[in-house]
């Protein structure tokens, strides 16, 4: 399976840090946000990394990331990564972004990873498993009122999804990690756009819950989405907790 990155938008949460640097290249404690992503893929035997950023910052991403040598000794055999890039002029949604991956993804099935997202659970086997459909990784929080929030049935299928709900239906997060089945791409097609003006994954999403073939998995180890300040800083001092107590071993 491949997988695609998006490191687009425009992190106006997180002003002044980003005004002159994307948000995916801020550090996290010892390591560019975008690592946790790229890493965790690689983790689960992913070697075919799309990025898909602006215009502005591509160069940045290039220097850092290369084609993936830096990934290569994480992999058991020293397998060749290989990432590769694409430019979204306009930051127009995430499903938007997703759609430049069609002719790289061609026949294949999918994993989307929103890149300012780090997500601490082992995906290997979710991904391994995944036949049709879609499936989505939920997190249990306090404040759902900040991002998408799921509704799932005793079987775990997702019933319903509403994109930063006033009065939330469950505490159950859309996190940012989405594996899609090759029919994604005349989904993103039907799509409107939404009435701030951008392509939502959410209304992607409602597609495959039509259907009755969204499935979900519900994250049990911490998950941060640096979107503010405070998380950028919240997912920094856990990975400096982390790494001390590595050491101790
Ligand atoms: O992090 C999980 C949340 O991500 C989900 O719960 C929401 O359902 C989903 O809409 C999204 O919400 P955010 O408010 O966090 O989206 P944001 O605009 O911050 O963008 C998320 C990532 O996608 C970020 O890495 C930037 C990238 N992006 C975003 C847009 C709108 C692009 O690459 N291109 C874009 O056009």
């Amino acid at each position: 399976m491949k997988a695609v990155i998006l490191a687009g938008g425009t992190g106006t949460r997180l002003h002044p840090l980003t005004l002159a640097v994307n948000k995916h290249l801020l550090p996290v404690f010892d390591k560019p946000v975008i690592y946790h992503a790229i890493e965790k893929l690689v983790d689960a035997g992913i070697s075919k990394i799309m990025i898909v950023t602006s215009p502005h910052h591509i160069d940045s991403f290039v220097k850092l990331l290369g084609s993936g040598q830096h990934f290569r000794s994480r992999t058991k055999k020293g397998k060749q990564i290989q990432i590769v890039y694409a430019i979204q002029n306009e930051p127009s949604g995430i499903a938007h972004g997703l759609y430049f991956a069609e002719d790289y993804i061609g026949n294949d099935n999918c994993v989307l990873f929103l890149g300012d997202n780090i997500i601490m659970d082992n995906i290997a086997p979710s991904i391994k498993k995944f036949k049709k459909g879609a499936s989505v990784f939920l997190k249990k929080v306090r404040d759902p009122e900040r991002f998408g929030v799921a509704t799932i049935d005793s079987k775990g299928k997702v019933t319903g999804i509403e994109e930063k709900p006033v009065k939330p239906k469950s505490n159950l997060a859309v996190t940012g990690l989405y594996i899609y089945d090759n029919t994604v791409f005349k989904k993103i097609r039907q799509i409107p756009k939404s009435k701030r003006g951008e392509y939502e994954i959410t209304d992607l999403n409602n597609l495959y819950i039509k259907e009755g073939t969204l499935n979900s998995h519900v994250l049990k180890k911490e998950w941060f989405d640096i979107g503010t300040i405070h998380s950028l800083h919240e997912a920094s001092v856990f990975m400096r907790k982390k790494s001390n107590n590595e050491r101790k071993i």
